[in-house]
């Protein structure tokens, strides 16, 4: 049975048709800035974000990189700490509400990340469900990380509350990825990044800091 293999190796769920997801973010990028959610998206994305900031401890100076930035509700928060920051997301139109708050928001695909620059602090909030190659995706963050950098990934896990959040996905029409915490440590672990502390904003949410020794070389 493949689903139990799949559950078993600590990754559940795909295959993602890209356009498709591409589409349901374009579609939600007017409802998905904080001005414009409800009371409980808005809960929902406070408490996240917190949870991350609280993880990577962000300080004045900083360079920052939002990886699936969104509307840039992260962004603006890391901005307002001092931070320099750099977002990037796949949706056109979460990348034009990106550009209001920041000049460096570009758009591509977190599959294909390359850019020139390391980072101290990276930061996938709510994002490498969504990928369709979550093993490329978390290598290429490992590798944008600096030495004694941290990356910080908020994902929905492949838990029993996790698996009741995918449902509502499944009614939307996509089957995103779940995630073990065991697996996001085993493959950071490879790239040159140990865990350092985790947290569940919500009992379907993880969120989990990793950092770089000072020392190691990129991978
Ligand atoms: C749940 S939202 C999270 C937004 C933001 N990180 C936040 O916390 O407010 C997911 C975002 O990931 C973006 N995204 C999904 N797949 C992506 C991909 N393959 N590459 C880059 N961005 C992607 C979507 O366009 C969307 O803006």
């Amino acid at each position: 049975m493949p689903w139990l293999h799949e559950l078993r190796s600590g990754v559940f769920g795909g295959p993602i048709d890209e356009a498709r997801v591409r589409a349901y973010w374009d579609s939600m990028s007017g409802s998905y800035a904080s001005d414009a959610s409800s009371g409980l998206v808005r809960f929902s994305h406070h408490r996240q974000h917190r949870a991350a900031l609280g993880l990577s401890r962000p300080s004045p100076g900083r360079t920052a990189l939002d990886a699936g930035a969104g509307t840039g509700l992260l962004s603006r928060r890391l901005l307002e700490v001092g931070c320099a920051v750099t977002a990037i997301d796949s949706s056109a139109e979460m990348v034009a509400r990106l550009r209001e708050i920041t000049p460096t928001a570009l758009r591509g695909r977190l599959e294909e990340l390359d850019l020139d620059e390391r980072f101290d602090d990276v930061y996938a909030i709510g994002v490498l469900n969504f990928v369709s190659a979550p093993a490329e995706t978390l290598r290429r963050l490992c590798a944008h990380v600096r030495e004694g950098g941290t990356l910080t990934l908020q994902v929905t896990e492949l838990s029993p509350f996790g698996l009741l959040y995918w449902c509502t996905y499944l009614a939307r029409g996509f089957r995103p990825f779940l995630f073990s915490q065991r697996w996001l440590c085993e493959r950071a672990r490879t790239h040159g990044l140990s865990p350092v502390a985790s947290t569940r904003p919500f009992p379907h949410d993880l969120t989990i800091c990793f950092r770089r020794s000072a020392t190691a070389a990129a991978s």
